[in-house]
């Protein structure tokens, strides 16, 4: 099994990324830690919470970060709602985060596991404090499965992506740590769209079906066509990354102007000399993830 960690701020997508995570018997979720972004940081932990318990499933939870490093906060309740959960009514029953903060909870977790994937799916924040705080944490980490950035345009400004763009200080201190990233952008998120039929199935499988299509019915990302359910590419990666295209490329971070949270990536490979510390995703099968989707959830009870 694939041992992860997941960094989150659920977050209807984040929230089906934890559905996947917490299931698939290929993946062992040690622990969930929360970053301030799509709302604020009391609710993403809470909102980690309710998906454990909705699983009936006990993974540590660690609260985190309240603000980015330098950049003020901005949530993205316009698009999660002002739960970050809507639709769904999880009841008041869902458990504490553990005693220990996001940052001690990461740093010792990775020291007791080997070869231990980060996978955030939040903005950075976290991942940055963890590594000024304890650097020895680095040579631990197998690698970062991250979604966030892009290479053709953004979702929040026209060159930057929400998570980036949320604290894109914290993403530069992230790509510049020299563990291997890979690079799960808008590049393959907003290709693999769960299609309106997909979402109609998901209604009509189960409880877990029915609980995925409540918070989806409720997201106001995507159009009719279909909805990016971008942080569940994390964990298809992981497990399929025979679906997805990437490309081994140097990725920096802008963290000023009007570009502010664009990633820029040396598609030339030039200037490097040829180093790269990312392996960016730039094409995804679509259909492979709606099936792949489809097919997680029916397992569920
Ligand atoms: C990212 O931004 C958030 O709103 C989503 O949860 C996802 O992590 C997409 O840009
Ligand atoms: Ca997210």
């Amino acid at each position: 099994t694939t041992k992860i960690i997941m960094d989150t701020d659920p977050g209807i997508d984040d929230a089906a990324a934890l559905t996947m995570a917490i299931n698939d018997p290929a993946i062992d979720l040690k622990l969930v830690t929360a970053v301030a972004g799509n709302v604020t940081v009391d609710k993403t932990t809470a909102n980690a919470l309710k998906i454990i318990h909705f699983f009936s499933k006990d993974i540590p939870v660690a609260a985190g970060a309240e603000q980015p490093l330098i950049k003020p906060f901005e949530d993205a309740a316009r698009i999660h709602g002002e739960s970050g959960m809507p639709g769904y009514d999880f009841g008041n029953d869902y458990g504490k985060p553990i005693d220990k903060t996001a940052v001690e909870a990461l740093h010792d977790t990775i020291m007791a596991e080997d070869e231990v994937i980060l996978v955030p799916t939040g903005s950075y924040t976290n991942i940055a404090l963890l590594f000024s705080e304890y650097p020895e944490v680095k040579s631990h980490i197998k690698k970062i499965v991250a979604m966030g950035g892009s290479v053709s345009g953004g979702n929040m400004t026209s060159a930057a992506e929400f998570n980036v763009f949320t604290d894109p200080d914290a993403a530069r201190i992230m790509y510049n740590s020299g563990i291997p990233i890979v690079m799960v952008g808008l590049d393959v998120t907003l290709k693999a769209l769960l299609t309106k039929d997909t979402i109609e199935k998901l209604g009509q499988m189960n409880k877990t079906g029915e609980m995925l299509h409540a918070l989806i019915t409720h997201y106001n990302d995507g159009s009719d066509e279909g909805r990016p359910m971008h942080d569940v590419n994390t964990i298809f990666y992981l497990l399929h990354p025979e679906a997805f295209t990437t490309k081994k490329m140097w990725v920096d971070v802008q963290t000023a102007g009007p570009a502010i949270g664009a990633t820029v990536a040396d598609i030339r490979g030039a200037y490097h000399d040829g180093k790269t510390n990312a392996d960016v995703c730039l094409d995804i099968d679509a259909n492979y993830f709606n099936q792949w989707f489809l097919d997680e959830v029916s397992k569920m009870n």
